[in-house]
């Protein structure tokens, strides 16, 4: 039975070079792992669409699974190829475009992707915050559309699992975790979170999302009625 809260204390084995240090938003290795283990099993194929230092490859590979990633950023992603045994397995590109590339269907997908809060948030974070972007919503839609995609590439009944932080900045909340939770909850199915408390750091809880293609065979529609059932039955 899975649990609700896991109590992980925060570590990464690989040092980053210094040139990335400062920008360090990676997973915990302990809690891809968690993941790994629970939903996969040796072999299996999965996938993180936003890899940033490639955590998530890293421990699927390290734990005899294969790896697919994307990463908009050409530095990170040369940096990961450099990390991983399949360097042809993460592709420079945006997850938004993902029906442009050619991927295998995959057994589960980890990932953590770009951050937002509502206020004093200019930058878009699907372009890795280089641009200026429209805003909170068209970010929550552009989440939508990344698992729109994803789920295609899903097999059926599988699960992806989605780590993101509620955030209070300057005083205003953004609830991140939740707004991301609806919006991809039109596309795929929401089946629970578990809250992760970080120990012996300063670290705020972390939410992860897992979610569940029911079948990647409905039509958009179709997904949404099935969703509508399963939630009125619950
Ligand atoms: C929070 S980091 C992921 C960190 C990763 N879990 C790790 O442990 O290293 C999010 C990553 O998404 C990348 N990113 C931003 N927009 C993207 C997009 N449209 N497609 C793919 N990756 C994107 C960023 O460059 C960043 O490296």
């Amino acid at each position: 039975m899975m649990k609700s809260i896991i109590k992980l204390k925060h570590h990464n084995e690989i040092i980053l070079p210094q040139k990335y240090i400062a920008d360090d938003v990676r997973s915990s290795d302990n809690l891809v792992e968690y993941f790994i283990n629970e939903f996969t099993k040796p072999d299996d194929i999965v996938f993180d669409p936003f890899s940033g230092f490639g955590t998530t490859l890293v421990m699927v590979e390290k734990l005899g699974r294969i790896g697919y990633g994307l990463e908009y950023l050409p530095d990170r992603t040369e940096y990961i190829k450099s990390l991983i045994k399949n360097p042809d397995n993460i592709i420079c590109g945006s997850a938004l475009e993902m029906d442009n590339y050619d991927l295998p269907q995959f057994d589960f997908s980890f990932t953590s992707p770009p951050y937002m809060t509502k206020n004093n948030h200019a930058e878009y974070p699907f372009a890795a915050y280089q641009i200026t972007g429209d805003g909170y919503e068209q970010y929550l839609h552009d989440m939508k559309t990344v698992y729109r995609q994803l789920s295609k590439h899903l097999k059926s009944g599988v699960y992806a699992v989605v780590k993101v932080c509620n955030i209070i900045k300057e005083g205003v909340l953004t609830t991140l975790a939740w707004d991301v939770a609806k919006s991809i909850s039109e596309v795929m199915t929401f089946e629970r979170e578990i809250i992760i408390e970080w120990e012996g750091n300063k670290k705020t809880a972390t939410t992860v999302m897992v979610m569940t293609i029911i079948t990647v065979l409905f039509s958009e529609r179709e997904l949404k009625h099935e969703q509508f059932n399963l939630l009125h039955t619950r």
